[in-house]
C-alpha cells in the first residue's frame, strides 16, 4: 500500500460502510485539498509539485474519521485510527493533523495542514446540509450569503459547531466569507463525487 489519495479512500471505505459518513471525508478531503492548493500556490509550486503538496492535504480529510464508526468514544477517536495509520508507515504530517483536528488530543495546530483540516471539518458538514434542504439538494445552488444567515439559525444543522467554522477561519487567518467561499466552490467543483450535484 502507498500513502496516496486512492489508498486514504481505501482505507476510509474498508473501516467506514456508513453512506453519509464516508460522504462526510469525502467532503472533507476535497475542501482541505483546496486549501492545499492554495498553499502550493502561494509558495509558488505548480504542476506535479502542487499535485504532491496538496495531496496529504486531501489524505488526512479522508483519513480524519475513519475510525469513528468503529471507535466513536473520546478515549478512542482518532487515536485508534491513528495508531493503525502509523503502523501502516503513514506520514507524521497527516497523522498530527489528523490528532489535532480533536480539540481534547492535546495536539495543538500549527501546521498549515492542520490547520485547515480542523477548519474544514465542521463547514464542510455545514455546506452539505445546506445543499440537502435546496429543493434540488444541490450543492450548486448553496450561495455564501444563504450559508452564513444559516449559520446564525441556532435550530439548523444544531449539532455543527458554528464556533469551529469560525475559529477555523481565524486559524486560517482569513475572512469567514472567503472560508466559507473556498469550501463551498471546492465542492461545488466536485460535486459528483459528494452525490450532491442535484437531479
Ligand atoms: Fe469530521
Amino acid at each position: 500500500m502507498g500513502f496516496g489519495r486512492s489508498d486514504a479512500l481505501q482505507l476510509l471505505e474498508e473501516w467506514t460502510k456508513s453512506e453519509s459518513l464516508r460522504k462526510h471525508g469525502i467532503a472533507v478531503s476535497i475542501c482541505t485539498e483546496a486549501y492545499g492548493r492554495l498553499e502550493a500556490e502561494r509558495l509558488g509550486l505548480r504542476g506535479a509539485e502542487a499535485d504532491a503538496f496538496a495531496e496529504p492535504y486531501a489524505c488526512a480529510g479522508l483519513l480524519h474519521d475513519m475510525d469513528y464508526e468503529r471507535h466513536p468514544s473520546l478515549e478512542e477517536h482518532p487515536f485508534v485510527g491513528v495508531g493503525h495509520l502509523r503502523e501502516l508507515g503513514w506520514p507524521e504530517t497527516v497523522l498530527n493533523a489528523i490528532l489535532a483536528h480533536a480539540d481534547y488530543s492535546g495536539v495543538a495546530r500549527e501546521s498549515h495542514m492542520e490547520r485547515a483540516l480542523f477548519a474544514c471539518d465542521e463547514l464542510a458538514g455545514f455546506l452539505t446540509a445546506c445543499a440537502l434542504v435546496k429543493p434540488t439538494k444541490s450543492i450548486l445552488d448553496v450561495e455564501v450569503a444563504g450559508v452564513k444567515k444559516k449559520m446564525k439559525d441556532k435550530a439548523f444543522a444544531r449539532a455543527v459547531k458554528r464556533e469551529d467554522i469560525t475559529g477555523g477561519a481565524e486559524l486560517l487567518g482569513i475572512p469567514l466569507e472567503e472560508h466559507v467561499g473556498n469550501c463551498l466552490k471546492a465542492m461545488q467543483e466536485r460535486s459528483g463525487e459528494l452525490g450532491l450535484a442535484g437531479s
